[in-house]
């Protein structure tokens, strides 16, 4: 059992009152290399390749992996990815390469699970043929960026223990490592932050 950490008292309500509306066509952020914006459901054969790997899937949620099953799945999370984009600044993007159009993976900024100081958390999980170029980088600190600059206080990032790619990316983008906690998941999570005010991306 790892100690509690993490202090609620450290989340303070997340959002500023901002009134914004979403268009499932919305371009969230670009960068260097990347867009940000939404899935589309032609799209959906490559999310599928992306959910089915245990390698990807293993990091996400609680329990064992849940594997995505056939194409119909694929269609039916982009749709729920719309849904989950519709109280933005929370969304759930795909990370389009923008020299090839090619989709990389997913970013995301969701309400952790039993939110109970609208805390959120920001994502990410990519192909592994997209791995090691620093795309997911690149894209969490550009979403993170959008974030806080649409009313969130903070952004958290919550990572299996041993996620250790992950973990190296918070810290690559500047992330504050908290610690360890067992407030949101069933399994323990370590814990990073950027807060509005404070955090400024590092070159990935
Ligand atoms: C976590 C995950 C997104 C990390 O991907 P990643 O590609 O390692 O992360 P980054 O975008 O930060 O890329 C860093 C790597 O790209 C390399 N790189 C190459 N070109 C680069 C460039 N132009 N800029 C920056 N980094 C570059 C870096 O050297 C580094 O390589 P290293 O890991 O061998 O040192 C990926 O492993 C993944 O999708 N995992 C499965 C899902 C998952 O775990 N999700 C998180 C749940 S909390």
């Amino acid at each position: 059992m790892h100690p509690t950490v993490v202090d609620t008292d450290v989340f303070p309500p997340l959002w500023h009152p901002v009134a914004m509306t979403a268009d499932p066509s919305d371009v969230v952020a670009e960068t260097a290399r990347l867009r940000i914006r939404p899935w589309r459901l032609e799209e959906a054969p490559r999310l599928l390749d992306i959910h089915r790997r245990v390698a990807v899937v293993k990091w996400l949620d609680d329990g064992e992996p849940k594997l995505m099953k056939d194409l119909a799945e694929a269609q039916g999370r982009i749709e729920d990815y719309r849904e989950w984009s519709a109280s933005p600044p929370r969304g759930f993007w795909a990370i389009e390469v923008r020299e090839t159009g090619r989709v990389a993976g997913s970013v995301l900024i969701v309400d952790v699970p039993n939110a109970e100081n609208d805390e959120v958390q920001v994502g990410w999980h990519l192909h592994p043929d997209s791995w090691g170029q620093g795309y997911a980088a690149e894209a969490a600190a550009a979403v993170i960026t959008y974030g806080l600059d649409h009313g969130l206080r903070q952004i958290l990032a919550l990572t299996h223990l041993d996620n250790h790619p992950s973990q190296a990316l918070a810290r690559r983008i500047g992330m504050e490592r908290l610690g360890i906690t067992e407030q949101w998941y069933e399994t323990p999570s370590e814990v990073f932050r950027a807060a509005a005010g404070t955090w400024r991306p590092r070159d990935s």
